[in-house]
Formats: structure tokens, C-alpha cells, sequence
């Protein structure tokens, strides 16, 4: 069995002969070859519209470490960027944007340049679907509707959303503009991707614990449900990873209001109740604790109870959330080593 197989074989249902393996952020700074490459372009906007650069350095991790997926090197802040956000990187700070907080500057935003704005993102995935082993499946994503509205609305992460919380209550109907302005642009652009040559995309939603449940229902269940039945519809042989981090016990309703294929849990997600309430609508991925991964201790017991518990149900093993720019390379040598060995049987 090839692992391009094994990847999208857990999707179909399946027999594998073990779970396949990728890590969120599993290319970056705790990699020196891309701390090199990085310094040849210090605009990080730039360095994701050069595909010569995001192709390598989507390679990479795969060259050392032989994950079943690489995931295309780009940012979930490019929609922003190709919707008219001004969206910059600043050295130890991360992502800053001129927030935006008027109905005029969501009327200010625009969809029509996105197709040729994102068109080197794309031009990447073309190129690493070429130069990827055959057995290694490639997966496209973008940031949800709700995370990208954080961004924009307050201007930066890191923080509990207030602004855009707020905003929410006090004005849905422009809130609600927004949120589907940012889902017509992730429907696009993932449209694309997968025309390009993703076989699988995921949607990241890192800040989706911050929101009651109503709103959890209007600003990440009904714009996610959107995006994948629109996909559905186009591709239905591509499955969709939704990664709702924080929701905690709202992981049940994402799942079964979405439709999504496959659901990225983060580590504080407890295992015995992803099986009874999540896996039998979808296949479950995750969550090993990025921290752990740092201090590297525990890793092969802490890694077989994951597979010991989600692999019979169908599971894609990841951590709960990406990689910490610390983490020392030899730790994740010694996980992805573990995980190739490790046998279903
Ligand atoms: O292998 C991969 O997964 C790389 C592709 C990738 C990046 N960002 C590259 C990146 C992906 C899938 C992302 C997703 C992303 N970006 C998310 C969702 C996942 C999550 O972590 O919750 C979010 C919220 C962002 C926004 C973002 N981008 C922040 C907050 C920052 C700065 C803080 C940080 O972690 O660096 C970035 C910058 C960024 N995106 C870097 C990389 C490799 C570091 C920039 C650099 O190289 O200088």
C-alpha cells in the first residue's frame, strides 16, 4: 500500500495498515534549513508568494521525517491580504493588520482580485504535486471565517476578540457581512487549491473557543457548513479537516452541523469521548501537545495511547496544535519513527 493511499484511504473507510502522520506547522523555525531560507526573503508575505521558496520549504520536513502528508508552505492571513487587509509580519510580534471596524471598510473589500492575488499559492501546490513522492498526499488549507474576522476586526491575534465579540452583538447584520465576504474568499480559494492539486484541504479555526454557543452556531458552524458543502459539491472525492480549537464540547455540534470529513482535535480534547460523541460521524485527528513534543519526554507512551485509543476508529495522527518554533528537530525524528514502526495489527 502507498501512503498516498494510506492518507486518503482512512477518508474512504479503509483498512490501513497503520494511521498516517503529519504535523501541523511541520515546516518552520525549528527547522535550520528553513531559518536559512527564510533569510533570503525577510518579508514573510513575499516569501509565501514566491513558490520556488514555498516549495522547498514545504519539502523539507517531509525529506527528514517522511510524513504521509506535506502541507502547502502559505499563511491563513493571505486571504486577508488578497481581500484589501493590510497585513504585515513583524519580527517577534507575529501578524498585524489596520483593523477594521466600519461597515465602509468591509464595503471596501474585495473578491475580485483574489483568484490572481493567491495564484502563486496555487502555483506551489502544482509544482509540489510534481516533486513530492508519489506516495505522499498534499493538503491545501485555509483560515475559517471567524479566525480571519479576529485578525481583521482586532488587528492582531493573542487576544480574547473583544472588538470583535462585540461587534457581533451590536451590529450582526455588518458582523454577518464580513463572515461572508471571508467564506465566499475561502470557497474560492480552496476551489482553487484543490484544482491545482490538493487532495485534501483543512480549515483552521484557532480562535473558534472563544464564542458562546449561539455564536458558535452563526459565525463557525453555518459559514464552515457553507464552505463544505460547496466543496462537496464541486469535489466530492476531496475530504475536508475542520480544526475548531478550543470548542471544546461544541467539537459535537461542529461535527455534526458541518458535514466535515475529518476533525483536527487539540490536546485538551479528551480521547475516550472523541471516540463515543465524534468518530462515528468522522475520522478524528490529533493531539499529541505541542509542548510535549518540545520536552520530548514520554513521546512513544504518550503517542501509542493516542493510536491505542482513536487508530481502530479511523484517525490521522497530528499534534493538537502546530509545532513550537523549540522544538528540537531529534524529537520529532524520534515521534515519526515511532509512528512508522507502530502496526495496526
Ligand atoms: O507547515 C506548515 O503548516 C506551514 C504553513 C502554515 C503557516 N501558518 C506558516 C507560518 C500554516 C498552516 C499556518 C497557519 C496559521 N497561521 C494559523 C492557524 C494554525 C494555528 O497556529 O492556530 C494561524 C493562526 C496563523 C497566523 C500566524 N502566522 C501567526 C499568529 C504567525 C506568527 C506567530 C508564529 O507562530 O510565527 C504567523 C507566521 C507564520 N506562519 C510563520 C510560519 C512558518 C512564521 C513566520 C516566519 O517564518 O518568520
Amino acid at each position: 500500500m502507498t501512503t498516498a493511499k494510506r492518507f486518503l484511504s482512512v477518508f474512504r473507510g479503509e483498512a490501513v495498515d497503520r494511521p498516517p502522520f503529519w504535523y501541523m506547522r511541520q515546516a518552520g523555525r525549528y527547522l535550520p534549513e528553513y531559518r536559512e531560507l527564510r533569510r533570503t526573503e525577510p518579508d514573510f508575505l513575499a516569501f509565501c508568494y514566491c513558490p520556488e521558496l514555498t516549495v522547498e520549504a514545504a519539502l523539507q520536513p517531509i525529506r527528514r521525517f517522511g510524513m504521509d502528508a506535506a502541507i502547502v508552505f502559505s499563511d491563513i492571513l493571505v486571504l486577508c491580504d488578497a481581500v484589501g487587509a493590510s497585513v504585515q509580519f513583524v519580527e517577534d510580534r507575529g501578524p498585524v493588520l489596520t483593523p477594521i471596524r466600519t461597515r465602509d471598510a468591509i464595503d471596501a473589500l474585495r473578491l475580485d482580485d483574489i483568484d490572481d492575488a493567491l495564484s502563486p499559492v496555487c502555483r506551489s501546490i502544482s509544482v509540489l504535486r510534481e516533486r513530492l513522492p508519489e506516495d505522499c498526499a498534499l493538503i491545501g488549507f485555509a483560515g475559517s471565517p471567524w479566525t480571519l474576522a479576529v485578525y481583521m476586526v482586532e488587528g492582531q491575534g493573542g487576544t480574547q476578540a473583544p472588538a470583535a465579540r462585540r461587534w457581533a452583538y451590536a451590529d450582526p447584520a455588518a458582523f454577518g457581512r464580513l463572515i461572508e465576504l471571508l467564506t465566499e474568499a475561502a470557497i474560492r480559494f480552496l476551489d482553487n487549491q484543490i484544482r491545482a492539486g490538493a487532495e485534501v484541504v483543512q480549515l483552521f479555526d484557532s480562535w473558534a473557543g472563544l464564542l458562546p454557543e449561539d455564536q458558535f452556531q452563526a459565525w463557525v458552524i453555518e459559514p464552515t457548513a457553507r464552505i463544505v458543502d460547496e466543496l462537496h459539491r464541486r469535489w466530492p472525492q476531496v475530504p475536508i479537516i475542520g480544526f475548531p480549537r478550543g470548542a471544546g464540547a461544541l467539537y459535537e455540534p461542529f461535527v455534526m452541523g458541518t458535514g466535515v470529513d475529518g476533525v483536527s482535535l487539540d490536546p485538551t480534547v479528551p480521547l475516550g469521548w472523541a471516540v463515543s460523541a465524534l468518530q462515528e460521524r468522522c475520522v478524528v485527528q490529533g493531539n499529541l501537545d505541542n509542548e510535549r513534543l518540545v520536552a520530548g519526554t514520554d513521546l512513544e507512551a504518550t503517542a501509542g495511547h493516542i493510536l491505542d485509543v482513536l487508530a481502530p476508529g479511523g484517525m490521522v495522527f497530528n499534534l493538537g496544535h502546530g509545532i513550537l518554533p523549540a522544538t528540537p528537530p531529534a524529537h520529532v525524528a524520534q515521534l515519526s519513527a515511532y509512528l512508522r514502526s507502530w502496526s495496526m495489527t
